[in-house]
């Protein structure tokens, strides 16, 4: 058995902060103690209590003064858009034509797949993300080395195979029987192995035929458990092409609705547009929003209506996201900065309790794995982050007359990226320098 005994700042959330003083949220151990074995958490707490209950042989890790977090957890983001981030475009449509799809063509080679794998496993342990919800190209290849990476770092990961039969160039296109078939070939050769999860993938209704959705909710009745991940309503040229594809839809999330795609394990990215008709179906079916800050902001899509959703009579689940390649930052931290000043835009708060939930047990919440990940509870995934707030001279010199622990992880939010992760570690082990 492998023992290793981590001392740091320790901070974990119970459940969503109530307000910026709801220090009853949130356990904060100033010097805490983590005791880790085979990649669970096996104690925690004050950092003499853990280290007496240490084994003698335990390697110990000192990161103080440093924070200790859960691992931060990106529910959705493109693993075949790494080389499309950064491309000049007008709006979402004209981003997809111009520039997604020719890049994701090349994923049907398993070379172009595994290379481009090992960096976004790079890229999202440098930015302490430990759990990532994402869409791979339409080619079974981009799944299966997505997988196989994420089994070789002993990441837990949710992906899955794109479904696309129409609107796209024909090297992206399968067909409702090849999207099923492929899908459930990935469900085998993957769900399970390791820490792996396999969510169903239609990319939005736009780019499948009504045949297809007939195959993506026999999937959904099939495989009752697994997760589903789309699109929603991000963009008004999008949400009319769509409404027109399907007339016979009262509302875009009614097409969804249609073929069974609604409920408490389906993951909607962007839903910026929502009517409050759509807003109640999709909390009246646990459904959750996934709100993604930097792609709306660098698409032109529009302001997501975080805490209106969120304080609904009928609330609306929300899960937070960098959506690369349309989002510009690998960094939950510039996500939330970015989501931030979306609420302020709107007159809105979002206090970096707030953020700090969202991106940690908040995620976990959103994909139905809180007993797992995000959070550092007994017997859960030692999935963790080593959050360094004067990790630049400039975040050194604000840290100065930084006095209290909202004011840290808001300095965190504002000014950090990788360079404050001064560690990740995935299941006990440190990654940061690589395995
Ligand atoms: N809608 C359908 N596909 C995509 C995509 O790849 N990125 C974004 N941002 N929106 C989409
Ligand atoms: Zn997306």
């Amino acid at each position: 058995m492998t023992t290793t005994l981590l001392r740091g700042r320790l901070l974990s959330f119970r459940r969503a902060p109530l307000s910026l003083a709801d220090s009853e949220s949130y356990i904060y151990e100033t010097d805490g103690g983590l005791l880790i074995e085979d990649g669970i958490i096996a104690a925690v707490g004050a950092y003499d209590d853990i280290k007496a209950k240490a084994p003698e042989d335990a390697s110990e890790i000192d990161h103080r003064p440093h924070l200790i977090m859960p691992g931060l957890i990106d529910t959705h983001l493109h693993f075949p858009q790494m080389q499309v981030i950064a491309s000049y475009a007008a709006n979402l449509l004209e981003w997809l034509n111009t520039y997604t799809f020719p890049e994701e063509c090349r994923f049907v080679e398993s070379a172009h797949a595994q290379r481009i794998a090992t960096h976004f496993y790079d890229e999202l342990i440098r930015h302490g993300t430990t759990t990532a919800v994402a869409y791979c190209s339409v080619h079974k290849t981009s799944a299966d080395a997505y997988f196989a990476e994420a089994l070789r770092r002993n990441m837990r990961m949710v992906g899955g195979k794109v479904m696309m039969d129409r609107n796209a160039p024909q090297g992206l296109l399968d067909t409702p029987q090849m999207g099923y078939d492929e899908t459930r070939q990935v469900i085998a050769d993957w769900h399970g192995k390791g820490r792996n999860h396999v969510a169903i993938t239609p990319r939005f209704a736009i780019t499948s035929t009504p045949a297809q959705m007939e195959a993506t909710a026999a999937l959904a009745r099939e495989f009752p458990d697994l997760h589903i991940q789309t699109h929603l309503s991000e963009n008004h040229d999008e949400i009319k092409f769509t409404c027109e594809l399907y007339p016979e839809a009262t509302d875009y999330t009614d097409i969804y609705a249609r073929y069974g795609l609604l409920g408490p394990k389906s993951l909607f990215g962007h839903a910026i547009h929502l009517s409050e008709r759509e807003a109640d179906a999709m909390s009246e079916t646990g459904a959750i929003a996934v709100h993604c800050p930097t792609s709306n902001l660098f698409l032109g899509s529009g302001l997501f209506p975080l805490k209106a959703l969120s304080r609904r009579e009928k609330p609306v689940r929300i899960g937070v996201a960098t959506d690369i390649g349309g989002g510009s930052s690998y960094s939950m931290l510039r996500t939330m900065d970015e989501a931030y000043k979306i609420q302020q835009l709107l007159g809105e708060r979002l206090n970096p309790l707030d953020s700090y939930y969202y991106m940690t047990l908040g995620n976990a919440e959103a994909l139905s794995l809180a007993d797992k990940i995000g959070t550092l509870e007994l017997g859960t995934d030692a999935d963790l982050v080593v959050l360094n707030a004067a990790a630049t001279p400039a975040m050194a010199l604000k840290m100065e007359v930084v006095k209290t622990l909202p004011e840290e992880l808001f300095l965190l939010q504002t000014m950090g990226d990788d360079r404050a992760v001064a560690e990740t570690y995935v299941a006990g082990v440190a990654m940061k320098n690589g395995l």
